[in-house]
């Protein structure tokens, strides 16, 4: 893989001579004074009088202060809005116009000064958190193989001031906002990734890459998926000339009393197989492994130090499904039936509803290895949740309330909400097949496609507290948000990061 180019964070001393930097960027909010030092202060005031000062949430202006001045070249703001509707995902919009203005401006580096008073209602670990989060997720491009070698990147160097008496906690975020950020990014790239670069195969390699120390991946091939029994997962495989994998990492920290795992749909290109897809937007299905992207990029994060202040006592499992869902001679076809892992039959009525398919293997193989305490799946399920909540959340569903709810803070502390939707008996019920113990998709009269997506994995977690993120609305094709304008999210990564990070 190309070398992952990490944007420069610096924190720097508050008190750092800024006259000779290129840009110096600040923060003001809507009403009131900035409690900016120095330069900005000045600045600040001088706009005013002229009335160029823009206030708003997300507002960007730019001065030259006179030549003949000692002072930074360029000089510039980022309004906050309200100060009752400054929240952490405000902030983060805000430092992501930041980055890309100043990259628009081609400064080589610039400076970020955020003061005390910037962050008010945030606390300041959280804003480290955030600032780092909306300068390295917002800096990100994909970088598609083209003849020429890209440009060099403007805006890469970062240097931090922060104003204020808690500097300590709010470097430490910075540090782990920066590793969560770099993680997502990196997951990023696998998932914007042409599909016939982006294989099983690539995954598995991208896995093994994150190994070393408390960390342990192992890639079991098809003879290994065969001989244990994986007939849904290897009937989704049959169609596609690359073997699948199935990626397991394992964080196994010394002293770890407890276990958790996260499962990830890894279905690197989604043809619908026999039952196939129309041609409109189906390259959009190299983003089928996002679930699979989230754990790697969650583990990406792990093997570089996230974890090492927090959960040292928990071991954490994730298993990703790497598999490609296409047509051919050999392809499994609409009625077939396949025995699963735990032994359940399975009628394939739709072989587009591929990815329970080979998560219920995932899921019950896991289970039965690692015994788990928890177990949480992510999935691009259904495009029926995008019918549902759109893009601005994802869907939790799962069969123990506490669980639910660890998740949906999670994702509410990393501002990638959840919204819960009903799984119930009813729905268990409505994947009755007159050919094998379970159908893999309900009756069109049932409706509700993201519930019974839910409701068959439900089926192979036993008594497992288990909970089900379908990601396919989240994932890509959101148009919200400055830290993600293009391709995929990265979706999860920061949730399954806070996740893990609160288990004790
Ligand atoms: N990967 C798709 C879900 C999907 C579709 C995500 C479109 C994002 C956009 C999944 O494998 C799938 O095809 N699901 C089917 C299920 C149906 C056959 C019951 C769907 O959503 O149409
Ligand atoms: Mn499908
Ligand atoms: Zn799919």
């Amino acid at each position: 893989m190309r070398a992952l180019r990490v944007m420069k964070i610096r924190s720097a001393a508050s008190s750092k001579d800024l006259s000779r930097s290129e840009l110096v960027v600040g923060f003001v909010p809507e009403k009131g004074k900035p409690t900016l030092a120095g330069v900005l202060v000045d600045a600040v005031a001088h706009a005013e009088t002229t009335g160029d000062i823009a206030r708003g949430a997300r507002k960007w202006c730019l001065f030259h202060p006179p030549v003949r001045v000692k002072g930074p070249k360029r000089l510039a703001f980022v309004g906050l809005g309200k100060p009752d509707e400054l929240d952490t995902e405000n902030l983060r919009r805000a430092v992501a116009v930041a980055q890309a203005n100043a990259e628009a401006a081609g400064v080589a580096s610039f400076d970020l000064v955020i003061g005390d008073a910037d962050h008010r209602g945030i606390d300041a670990f959280d804003a480290g958190v955030v600032v780092a989060e909306g300068l390295v997720l917002g800096a990100y491009r994909y970088q598609p193989p083209k003849k020429e070698e890209p440009k060099a990147r403007k805006a890469h160097d970062v240097a931090v001031h922060y104003v204020g008496r808690q500097r300590a906690s709010f470097e430490d975020g910075l540090a782990l906002g920066r590793t969560a950020a770099v993680a997502t990014n990196w997951a990023r790239d696998l998932e914007n990734m042409a599909p016939n670069h982006a294989d099983p195969a690539r995954l598995a390699r991208a896995a093994k890459g994150l190994a070393g120390g408390s960390l342990k991946v192992k890639v079991m091939e098809r003879a290994q998926l065969e001989r244990l029994g994986m007939g849904a997962l290897l009937g989704v495989a049959r169609g596609s000339s690359k073997p699948p994998k199935l990626i397991v990492l394992d964080w196994h920290p010394r002293g770890a009393r407890k276990c958790v795992c996260v499962v990830g749909k890894g279905l690197t290109f989604d043809s619908g197989g026999i039952s196939i897809k129309p041609a409109a937007k189906m390259d959009e299905m190299r983003y089928d492994m996002c679930g699979g992207g989230a754990v790697l990029g969650l583990f990406h994060a792990i093997a570089h130090g996230a974890l090492d202040d927090a959960a040292r006592k928990t071991r954490v499992i994730g298993v990703i499904a790497a598999v490609e869902n296409m047509p051919d001679a050999d392809a499994q076809r609409p009625g077939d039936v396949v025995r699963a892992f735990d032994g359940t039959t399975i009628e394939v009525l739709n072989t587009d509803a591929e990815g329970r398919l080979v998560l219920c293997d995932a899921i019950a193989w896991a289970i039965k290895t690692y015994e788990p305490q928890k177990l949480v799946d992510l999935a691009t399920l259904t495009g029926a949740v995008i019918v549902a909540l759109g893009h601005e959340c994802a869907a939790v569903l799962g069969n123990d309330q506490a669980l639910v709810q660890e998740l949906i803070d999670a994702g509410k502390a990393a501002d990638e909400p959840l919204w819960q939707l009903p799984l119930w008996a009813e729905h268990k019920k409505q994947l009755e097949s007159k050919f094998a113990d379970l159908a893999n998709i309900n009756g069109s009269h049932h409706g509700g496609g993201t519930i019974a997506g839910a409701a068959f994995l439900w089926h192979f977690v036993g008594k497992t507290p288990w909970a089900h993120l379908d990601i396919a609305g989240t994932a890509w094709g959101g148009r919200s948000k400055e830290y993600a304008t293009m391709g995929a999210t990265g979706t999860a990564v920061r949730t399954l990061l806070h996740w893990v990070r609160g288990q004790k």
